[in-house]
């Protein structure tokens, strides 16, 4: 081996052993950092009054709830869905509700060109879209221990790639208006890989790293007034099936399930606040922190006796 290589081997050797010595004090400074932003609450809440907002998946469930949170808010709304009656709906409420804007669409979010459409009818519709709420989402396939090729390939281009299709079409214009916010549903399933979840827990590890990587090239271009914030709820009372499934398997023994109403809550205030991940509820946040200390084997053996069964026992009622 080269003596380059082996000095090169030699620095990042020594760097990784100054990060491991330095390591107590830093994770002393982060916790007295976030006790003393809980305490004084040094990140007030920011205003949306006025804002327009794309609220995906905004026709049910967690969508529907961040929508009409939103426009509480002051935020004008436009509520995205492939389900137009689903989304026409919401807006119903919105107006019931609060004396915003607020327009239904019909968009697969999937489909670029209905993406790129749709900013062109939102901006002329309502206004520059300064807020983007990445929501739509697949929850499960249709055969969830076999699913089709076809099946795994929806989830990826509804959970992941329309990801890259909304940030192309939307970001532009935040950029040049140098601000804005974007928001993206993930999913604890993203941090916490499931079994049986494959695809799912794979699309929400990818569009969390997304979000990451979003996150820092922003600062990187000094774009300091757009706010990137990735939500990783664990199971909600949203979407019906799901919500019944779980509580048959009774996998909200481990954990309640969380209502939309108060998921769409803790994550608009986050937004607001400039919060960069928010894991939902809060104490999964020590536990990711605690299980990413162990050895990856034991790692796996903690999901498998916390979930494991009850996840194989949801998908085989599924069947
Ligand atoms: N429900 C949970 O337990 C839970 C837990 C963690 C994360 N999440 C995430 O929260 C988000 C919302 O979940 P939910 O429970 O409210 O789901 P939901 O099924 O109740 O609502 C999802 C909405 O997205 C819409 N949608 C689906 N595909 C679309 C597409 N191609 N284009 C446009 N709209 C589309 C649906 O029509 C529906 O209105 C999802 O991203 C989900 O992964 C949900």
């Amino acid at each position: 081996m080269s003596i380059t290589k082996t000095l090169s081997k030699l620095r990042a050797h020594v760097a990784v052993a100054i990060l491991a010595v330095l390591s107590p004090l830093l994770l002393l400074v982060a916790l007295m950092w976030k006790l003393f932003g809980q305490l004084f609450c040094c990140c007030s809440p920011k205003s949306v009054v006025g804002e327009v907002a794309v609220v995906t998946g905004g026709g049910h469930g967690l969508g529907r709830a961040i929508a009409l949170e939103l426009a509480d808010k002051g935020c004008h709304i436009a509520v995205v869905d492939i389900n137009l009656p689903g989304a026409e709906n919401t807006v119903k409420q919105i107006q019931e509700k609060a004396k915003v804007r607020a327009k239904a669409y019909k968009v697969d979010v999937s489909n670029y060109l209905e993406l790129v459409e749709l900013n062109n009818q939102v901006a002329g519709d309502l206004g520059p879209v300064t807020v983007l709420i990445n929501n739509a989402g697949i929850l499960l396939h249709r055969k969830s221990l076999d699913p089709e090729p076809s099946d795994v390939q929806q989830m990826i281009d509804v959970n992941l790639a329309a990801h890259f299709w909304t940030r192309m079409v939307f970001l532009p214009t935040m950029k040049a208006m140098r601000r804005g916010y974007l928001v993206t549903i993930s999913s604890l399933a993203g941090l916490f890989a499931v079994p049986y979840n494959t695809t799912y827990s794979a699309t929400k590890a990818g569009t969390t790293a997304h979000m990451r990587a979003l996150r820092m090239e922003l600062s990187l271009e000094r774009q300091k007034d757009i706010h990137v914030c990735t939500a990783m709820p664990t199971f909600l009372e949203a979407n019906e099936e799901l919500a019944t499934l779980t509580n048959q398997v009774k996998i909200s023994s481990v954990y309640p399930l969380i209502s939309a109403k108060a998921a769409a809550r803790r994550i608009v205030h986050g937004m607001l606040r400039g919060e960069r991940e928010i894991l939902l509820p809060g104490l999964a946040s020590f536990l990711y922190r605690l299980l990413t200390l162990l050895p990856v084997g034991w790692q796996d053996k903690a999901i498998i006796i916390i979930s494991g069964s009850k996840l194989e026992q949801f998908c085989t009622l599924r069947k």
